[in-house]
């Protein structure tokens, strides 16, 4: 009923590495002999190799990670197996290793995402100047270069980056050693070295504050859980340009399904399960939230309920760096009808009351002129007749879909700011 060890098994690497610190310390301390401390280095050492070679099944009466490594270690050197828990609690022992396992899962996180960015980079290159309708309330708005369509993944996705980047940063600051249960020791051990040879910055500044701490996991979910939604609305794009009714672009075999019954269909099946995953991280991030509403402060068991929550939205996470790099080689552009969409002359009537503004009209009266030439169109041979036949002055060019594009490109901070290279 009290185990956790079904979940937090996966945390035994980074469970030895906070022990093998804690030996180091016992040892200039003077707690441990050099001979006591080389017993249990060895120890250490067989241990990692034959964990990872898949010995030393789970026992019932293994509580959790940190209670079956020792029984492992004790198995091997009798009572001086437990020493490495001198001065040592598993309140702050969970907290090291789950926060090594995120500064981990960040740093793989922070690779693919720099490969998804080539990746995107490489569409925007490919798009050279196709153009498309750019819509709002999935109504036609007005006309957009596919790149820009790339780009604006791209400048998110790279947002994101930057505040993973800041997240480890900070993660990497305070190590949890030296918190103990819930007020440290009084071994006076030397937990600023502690923290070094695990990596961090400096040790624990606040035991009890440490050990209530649950903010830097969650800020951690959190980052994965807008990422997923900002992900999510590429997917959703993706999936209707799938459709007969877009085909703005097909996706090709190898991130769709057939389907059961209907000889025709390809799904998108790829996209449409982790916009769904999205759904279920966005349940696992409340219910971590909601974990430690009404908590007091100090280590509570109902912070074990965490690590399921946690862990599953790492691996959600995880679905997503494996299954996009496919989704995004699998974009085939059929730029041929994006350009037939594009080419929709109501896509310009906002130029055409941005040309009055121009010419002096206020902004209220060139908005309801344009309204009205947009409902009378139809019946006028069409916007660009109706506008010619009312404003002899219009460039020759006006109608063109690129042109306009250009202008926009050239009034956009894209242009005035210089787009910057993803900086890391
Ligand atoms: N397994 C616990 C957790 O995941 C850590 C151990 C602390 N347990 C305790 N009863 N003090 O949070």
């Amino acid at each position: 009923m009290h185990r956790s060890i079904e979940v937090d098994w996966i945390l035994w690497p980074y469970d030895l590495q906070g022990s093998r610190a804690r030996l180091e310390i016992l040892l200039r301390a003077g707690l441990l002999s050099r001979e006591e401390g080389d017993q249990l280095a060895r120890a250490m050492d067989e241990l990692q190799a034959e964990i990872s070679g898949g010995e030393h099944a789970i026992a019932g009466e293994d509580e959790d990670v940190h209670g079956w490594l020792e029984r492992l270690l004790c198995a091997k050197l009798g009572p001086l197996g437990a020493a490495p828990h001198s001065g040592r609690s598993r309140n702050e022992q969970i907290l090291l290793d789950v926060k090594l396992f995120l500064i981990g899962h960040a740093e793989g996180w922070m690779a693919a995402l720099r490969a998804l960015l080539e990746q995107l980079k490489e569409l925007e290159r490919s798009a050279a100047d196709v153009v498309m309708p750019g819509y709002t309330h999935l109504q036609r708005a007005q006309p957009l270069f596919l790149r820009q369509y790339w780009r604006a993944h791209r400048h998110t996705w790279t947002r994101r980056l930057k505040a993973v980047a800041a997240w480890l940063a900070e993660a990497r600051e305070e190590c949890p050693m030296g918190a103990g249960a819930i007020n440290g020791s009084t071994l006076g051990l030397d937990h600023e070295a502690e923290a070094h040879i695990l990596g961090f910055r400096h040790a624990c500044e606040s035991p009890l504050a440490m050990v209530s701490l649950r903010s830097e996991w969650f800020a951690y979910a959190a980052l994965t859980v807008h990422w997923m939604l900002e992900v999510s609305r590429l997917l959703e794009d993706l999936i209707l340009w799938n459709t007969a009714e877009f085909s703005f672009i097909r996706l090709n075999d190898s991130v769709t399904t057939g389907s059961s019954m209907m000889p025709h269909k390809r799904n998108p099946d790829l996209c449409e399960l982790l916009r769904g995953k999205t759904s279920t991280a966005l349940g696992q991030y409340t219910g971590l939230l909601g974990l430690t509403k009404g908590l007091p402060s100090g280590y509570m068991k109902d912070l074990q309920e965490d690590k399921p929550l946690l862990f599953a939205l790492c691996r959600q996470l995880d679905a997503f760096l494996l299954g996009l790099p496919a989704i995004l080689a699998a974009v085939e552009i059929r730029s041929s009808e994006m350009e037939k969409a594009a080419a929709d002359p109501l896509l310009l009537a906002t130029d055409l009351m941005e040309f009055l503004l121009t010419q002096g009209v206020p902004l209220r009266r060139a908005h309801h002129q344009v309204a009205e030439w947009v409902a009378a169109a139809p019946n006028q041979g069409g916007l660009e007749k109706l506008a010619r036949s009312q404003l002899p002055h219009l460039p020759a060019d006006f109608f063109e879909t690129r042109r306009s594009c250009r202008l926009r490109e050239r009034g956009s901070a894209e242009k005035f700011m210089g787009w910057k290279e993803p900086f890391l």
